[in-house]
């Protein structure tokens, strides 16, 4: 049976980075070696790393004051390298989530915390909006795309003091103006390669604001001025992330990928909104285009276990909310192909006739 892949992450990359990642594992670019077994200092390696950094730069419009580097550790590994490369004093963050709460938690280890803004009032199903940005932070932390809650901010922030962003699982999914941010950051295994890597595009300014000394793996400089490679990185992670961005080139760049992926949540909102059976989460305008939470509609909640065992035997994968939102979350990150979001759509249709 056809399986649809809706997990939340690590999630559907595209086939081509499937297929040439299981090429490469056998035999990597003509070497007679695997991926998994060359040196990252080969020549061969060096220019995956630097053709990924170049796809970056190209398909985001990344200003040339800016340094992409790959490192390991997760993102979580990024909550505490912000502010302990940045936290002097007091930093802003907007509250939208348990991947902003676990950040927040991380930085108070380094100085004041400020939350300037906060969705929390209703169990985050909304991305607060008009808060005044004080201008002695030094710096303020959002999270764009909240995996969990299914909500995404539309807009590039302005913001007085430096903007650091988690991209982790909206990055690549629709253009951004990056020279509104100071720090972009993310792990890679929503929208680019298996887990193991994180990407972090910083602003050149921002080198000379670390304001403690640091261990030398935290300090963002290390990785700046070793160009990822102050210590081994995860080399086949990214080596698929270079496959999945020729991929993204390939399909026209992110104008393209940002038209599919409105239409295909498009697709899925609509049928949540007239499906008697289903009702959305997240206020309207806050809709995430990558995380899609649905519950069942009121008097129906006892239906969830049901259509997931339905939707299970029909190929859907993945598609069990967070247990902090409950009923359903269909991720629909840019390799899933339309034709997913349809099937899920016929089984709730198909669903709904059952119950009617
Ligand atoms: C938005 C966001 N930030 C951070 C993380 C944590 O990432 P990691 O597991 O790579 O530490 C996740 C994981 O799903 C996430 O969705």
């Amino acid at each position: 049976m056809k399986k649809h892949n809706f997990s939340a992450g690590p999630s559907i990359l595209p086939d081509v980075a499937y297929q040439n990642a299981a090429k490469a594992i056998l035999d990597f670019n003509g070497t007679g070696l695997s991926i998994l077994s060359i040196s990252h200092r080969t020549k061969e390696f060096e220019d995956v790393l630097n053709s990924a950094q170049a796809l970056m730069r190209e398909l985001l419009g990344i200003p040339e004051n800016y340094h992409i580097y790959f490192v390991g550790g997760g993102a979580s590994t990024q909550f505490f390298h912000i502010p302990a490369n940045f936290l002097g004093k007091k930093a802003g963050y907007v509250n939208t989530g348990v991947w902003t709460k676990k950040a927040i938690k991380e930085a108070k280890l380094y100085g004041e915390v400020e939350v300037v803004a906060s969705s929390e009032d209703r169990n985050f199903c909304y991305i607060p909006k008009n808060f005044d940005i004080p201008a002695d932070l030094d710096y303020l932390y959002i999270c764009t795309n909240n995996t969990i809650y299914g909500t995404e901010y539309k807009v590039d922030l302005d913001s007085p003091v430096p903007l650091i962003a988690d991209m982790s699982s909206d990055i690549l999914s629709r253009p951004i103006d990056v020279s509104k941010y100071a720090l972009i950051y993310g792990g890679a295994q929503k929208n680019l390669a298996p887990a193991g890597v994180s990407f972090v595009i910083i602003r050149d300014d921002m080198l000379q604001k670390v304001v403690r000394p640091l261990p030398t793996m935290v300090n963002v400089n290390t990785h700046v001025e070793n160009n990822s490679m102050f210590n081994t990185p995860p080399v086949f992670p990214i080596f698929v992330m270079n496959e999945t961005l020729k991929w993204i080139k390939s399909i026209g760049g992110l104008e393209v990928m940002y038209k599919m992926n409105v239409e295909k949540a498009k697709i899925l909102y609509d049928e949540i909104e007239r499906n008697s059976l289903f009702r959305p989460t997240v206020d309207e305008a806050d809709r995430s285009l990558m995380n899609i939470c649905f519950v069942m509609a009121e008097g129906k909640e006892d239906l969830a276990p049901e259509f997931l065992k339905f939707a299970t035997e029909r190929g859907m994968v993945g598609i069990k909310g967070h247990r902090l939102v409950g009923g359903f979350r269909a991720s629909c990150y840019n390799a899933l192909p339309k034709e997913s979001v349809e099937a899920l759509v016929a089984c709730m249709q198909e669903f709904e006739q059952l119950h009617k």
